[in-house]
């Protein structure tokens, strides 16, 4: 009688979970059952969207109540803005671990005291010439002389282009004692006729490219 019981218990567990594993097909329109939906459909914030207004949004169909997640403006945060702002009274440092550069455009003197924090390896010093070929070799030339395409005018369809004048000749008698902070401070902010490079060169690549040009000057 026991062994009789036992075996329908077997039997009926198993059309049981047979049942429920063909609940979990899912093909043609049947998109089967979900566990946990939002773990299948995150909720992607976009960083700066405010919209409030519920009919520009979109809804993921998630929850029981037939609407779902509406994910276009962060309630929570201030203005309503999914990212954050940064907290009060911090400075943001680099992935270095480096504070912003402070120094304006005018403190040169001050500019020329700072060190360079890289060191002067053959590879950091072989990225500072890859840099310098990508920022500097068109005004400056490959070997600072100030003779780059750019400096020297080029010649297109036969019409003659001269394009920046007055390119410092970097390995002149006037060039060599400036300190790699000086050299970092020009690329930052530009000087006289050279423009600011600051907004396209990342500060530890200015320093690289600041160790290369002293090379440059040692010959
Ligand atoms: C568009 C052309 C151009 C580019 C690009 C350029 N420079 Fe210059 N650079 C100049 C000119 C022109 C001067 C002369 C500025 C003056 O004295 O008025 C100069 C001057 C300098 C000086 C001397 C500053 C001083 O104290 O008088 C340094 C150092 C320098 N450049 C480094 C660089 C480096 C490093 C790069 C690459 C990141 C670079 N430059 C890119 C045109 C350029």
């Amino acid at each position: 009688m026991m062994q009789h019981m036992q075996i329908l218990k077997t039997i009926s567990v198993g059309f049981i979970g047979a049942a429920l594993l063909a609940g979990c097909k899912a093909g043609g329109d049947n998109q089967g059952r979900e566990y946990a939906p939002n773990m299948y459909h995150s909720v992607a914030y976009e960083p700066l969207t405010q919209i409030t207004d519920e009919s520009a949004g979109t809804w993921v169909n998630s929850l029981d109540n037939g609407r779902g997640e509406y994910f276009n403006s962060n309630k929570y945060n201030p203005h309503r803005m999914n990212m954050r702002e940064p907290a009060p009274n911090t400075v943001k440092r680099n992935k270095q671990g480096w504070l912003p550069y402070r120094l304006g455009k005018d403190d040169l003197i001050a500019a020329a005291e700072n060190k360079n924090p890289l060191d002067s390896s053959a590879a950091i010093i072989a990225e500072g010439k890859a840099l310098y070929a990508v920022y500097c070799n068109h005004c400056h030339g490959p070997k600072g002389q100030g003779d780059g395409k750019v400096a020297t005018g080029v010649t297109i369809d036969g019409v003659e282009k001269g394009l920046v004048g007055g390119v410092a000749n970097l390995t002149g008698e006037a060039y060599l004692n400036i300190t790699e902070g000086h050299i970092f401070h020009v690329i930052t902010w530009g000087k006289g006729l050279m423009q600011a490079h600051g907004s396209q060169v990342s500060p530890e690549d200015r320093w690289k490219i600041a160790k290369y040009v002293k090379t440059l000057q040692k010959k």
